[in-house]
């Protein structure tokens, strides 16, 4: 069996992932064959023949904070999975994180419960604007957002970011001029940004802030990459700097994405508007949005009470392997150093690819399964997403087929 038959082995009813001599600080996880990451068919759908390495959906492939596996199992031993309250301190656990971690400790701030990010933005998009309005995107950004907006009858204005010498910026001046149009009512900003890995910094998210207030334009923070920025980087939270601005603002938060619990866990919304909470509140009762799931509960309480040594351990794997796709990337392919998340905007454009190619070249020559800048907007053209919270084997073996991929490129 060759080396890269046995990075991806698929037994009778779970795959294993990664199985070959996982260091302790990464060891192996076993993803049920239900997983959308190793799935044949979502992996055939979007990459060639679908025999690929996939590092493609954002989630980690490491074993997963022992604590809150433990809470888990805890929970299902219960033998009880009825209706349930959420205690009020798995929301004091959340804030006691935020305080701790990032120094926000969202005092005089509301939170809200919310299945999802998406379903979040979905409700608040519905509920502050009307059909027609516009909702300000600025990309390469989060596939979700677009259809979102779209999906609710809203206009997608785009408000690119910039692409500088020194990575990635927000064309403020372009956000002053779609925030002066009144058809124009919320703005999606992500931070920390996915893809492309910028942790918004104080001076920037204050300035978007002024700009937004000054027009009344909402902000919704899309904030559930909050928790990974890579140490010496900060992460700043939007709530922090909003309120000098007067901005009406949302930002979404919780443990799904840090923790890779998108499978069970609630997710939550802060804002510190009480018109929000009143139409976000009313709309998810309607909805019967509220209803709490027993694991969820379990899941994020111990996240946030225990899981800060396995995110220190997550962040230095990542900014580790970061490092060394760096060091490993073959001539003609770069990456600007990411500052959060556990996602690589890799660049291809030297190799001169144009978007239907370089997804073939990266499907079928070098046999990674990447997600194409192309997804996140059409400024990601030339440019590939690659999650970096797998074990360093990964990073290898990914960079090697890079370079015998490049190396086969005819001249
Ligand atoms: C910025 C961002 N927001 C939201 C989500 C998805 O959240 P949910 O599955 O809770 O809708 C993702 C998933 O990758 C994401 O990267």
């Amino acid at each position: 069996m060759d080396h890269a038959e046995t990075v991806l082995r698929v037994r009778d009813r779970s795959i294993t992932f990664y199985d070959q001599g996982m260091s302790s600080e990464s060891p192996a996880v076993a993803m049920t064959a239900n997983a959308q990451a190793v799935d044949p068919a979502s992996l055939a759908r979007h990459f060639a023949d679908g025999d690929v390495l996939p590092l493609w959906i954002a989630e980690p492939y490491v074993e997963l904070a022992p604590a809150v596996t433990a809470a888990i199992e805890a929970r299902a031993g219960a033998g009880w999975y009825g209706y349930e309250t959420r205690p009020q301190s798995v929301i004091d656990s959340f804030w006691a994180w935020m305080a701790t971690r990032h120094g926000w400790p969202g005092t005089g701030l509301q939170t809200l419960v919310s299945p999802s990010v998406g379903t979040s933005i979905g409700v608040l998009i519905e509920q502050l604007t009307d059909p027609g309005d516009g909702v300000i995107l600025q990309p390469p950004v989060f596939t979700d957002f677009k259809p979102l907006v779209v999906a609710a009858g809203r206009s997608v204005v785009r408000n690119p970011l910039l692409l500088t010498e020194n990575g990635y910026r927000m064309d403020l001046e372009d956000l002053a001029a779609k925030a002066a149009d009144p058809a124009n009512r919320i703005v999606i900003l992500c931070n920390p940004h996915n893809p492309v890995g910028r942790a918004w910094t104080r001076d920037e998210l204050s300035d978007m802030a002024s700009i937004c207030a000054s027009h009344g334009v909402f902000v919704i923070a899309d904030e559930i990459h909050g928790d990974l920025a890579i140490p010496p980087t900060l992460f700043t939270p939007f709530g922090s700097v909003a309120a000098t601005s007067g901005v009406s603002w949302a930002a979404t938060h919780g443990p799904i994405k840090t923790f890779g619990l998108a499978g069970v866990s609630d997710t939550l919304v802060v804002t510190d508007d009480n018109q929000v909470v009143e139409l976000f509140g009313s709309r998810s009762s309607q909805l019967h949005l509220t209803r709490n799931n027993v694991f969820g509960i379990a899941a994020m309480k111990a996240a946030y009470d225990h899981g800060g040594p396995w995110l220190d351990s997550l962040l230095e794997l990542v900014a580790a392997n970061a490092a060394l796709l760096q060091e490993r990337l073959p001539d003609g392919i770069d990456l600007a150093t990411p500052e959060a998340t556990y996602l690589a905007w890799v660049d291809f454009r030297q190799l001169n690819m144009d978007v239907p190619e370089l997804a073939a070249w990266l499907g079928s020559s070098a046999r990674l399964g990447l997600s194409p800048g192309h997804w996140f907007g059409r400024e990601g053209a030339g440019f590939a997403r690659m999650t970096t919270a797998v074990p360093r084997q990964q990073i290898e073996e990914a960079t090697t087929r890079l370079t015998q991929a490049v190396a086969e490129i005819p001249h």
